[in-house]
């Protein structure tokens, strides 16, 4: 009986806390996973949950309802898809931008690739980039799902630090006009100046960088602050807007 008592009161303040913090939650786990630092069964298990849970209640073909289903699926899961608010901000500026060539560094679940595929020109490519090959072979599952085709994306498996320098060499592209950094904080910088290199960000070109609060994105935001050829054009949720406003930038090409 004293069980009850003391018990229903501590259940009701644990709800309330869990709703309460739901989205802190998310974030930690986030921050956990998202880096090197989620390496192991832990994520394994999260991409196979979100995974299995997309493929069997998402229309298939339809990307709207691929995209309900991640974020229904995050209203009582801990998600790494970034999720309806910042989807929406992505939604926006690849809209505005409208980039014949697309950057995705941290595929993932490929939500946020549905996301850009969805308002890309038809004419555009999305190249999406993911380190962990189990994790992009999921990825790339829902974005087939979802209705795209691979004449409109193509999926890198391989570190950032890696991919980028296969993009002009071995793909043949020339120029990026979208970056969206969602992978591990610490590349944000080193991914940048190797873009740079490579010639690939130039005038018109957007960075959209996730999780600029973190810690290990002080190096990225100091260098794009001092740095006169780029401006961050907005911000929302934690994520930057950022404009490159000059020609190729210190491109070897
Ligand atoms: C937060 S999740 C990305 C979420 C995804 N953008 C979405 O919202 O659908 C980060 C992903 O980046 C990957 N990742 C981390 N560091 C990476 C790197 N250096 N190169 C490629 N992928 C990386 C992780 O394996 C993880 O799947």
């Amino acid at each position: 009986m004293w069980q009850s008592t003391v018990s229903l009161p501590l259940l009701s303040v644990l709800v309330l806390v869990a709703v309460r913090y739901w989205h802190h939650l998310g974030g930690f786990c986030r921050s956990v996973f998202s880096g090197g630092a989620g390496k192991g069964s832990g994520r394994r298990g999260a991409v196979q949950l979100t995974h299995s849970f997309v493929l069997m209640n998402s229309t298939h073909g339809q990307p709207d309802s691929v995209l309900q289903t991640f974020d229904l699926y995050a209203q009582t899961q801990p998600s790494l898809s970034i999720g309806k608010e910042k989807g929406e901000f992505v939604d926006c500026v690849v809209h505005r931008v409208a980039p014949t060539c697309a950057l995705e560094l941290g595929t993932h679940c490929g939500y946020t690739a549905i996301r850009i595929l969805r308002r890309l020109p038809s004419s555009a490519k999305l190249y999406t980039v993911e380190q962990d090959p189990a994790t992009a072979e999921a990825g790339e599952e829902m974005i087939l799902v979802a209705g795209f085709k691979h004449s409109q994306f193509q999926m890198l498996i391989s570190p950032s630090s890696a991919a980028i320098p296969r993009m002009r060499a071995e793909l043949g592209v020339r120029a990026v006009g979208l970056v969206l950094m969602d992978h591990d904080v610490e590349q944000y910088l080193p991914d940048l100046q190797a873009l740079e290199q490579e010639g690939l960000v130039s005038t018109g070109s957007v960075l959209l960088v996730n999780n600029t609060h973190a810690q290990g994105a002080r190096d990225f935001l100091r260098y794009i602050h001092s740095n006169p050829r780029y401006s961050v054009h907005s911000q929302r949720h934690g994520m930057l807007e950022v404009q490159c406003q000059q020609g190729s930038i210190d491109g070897t090409r």
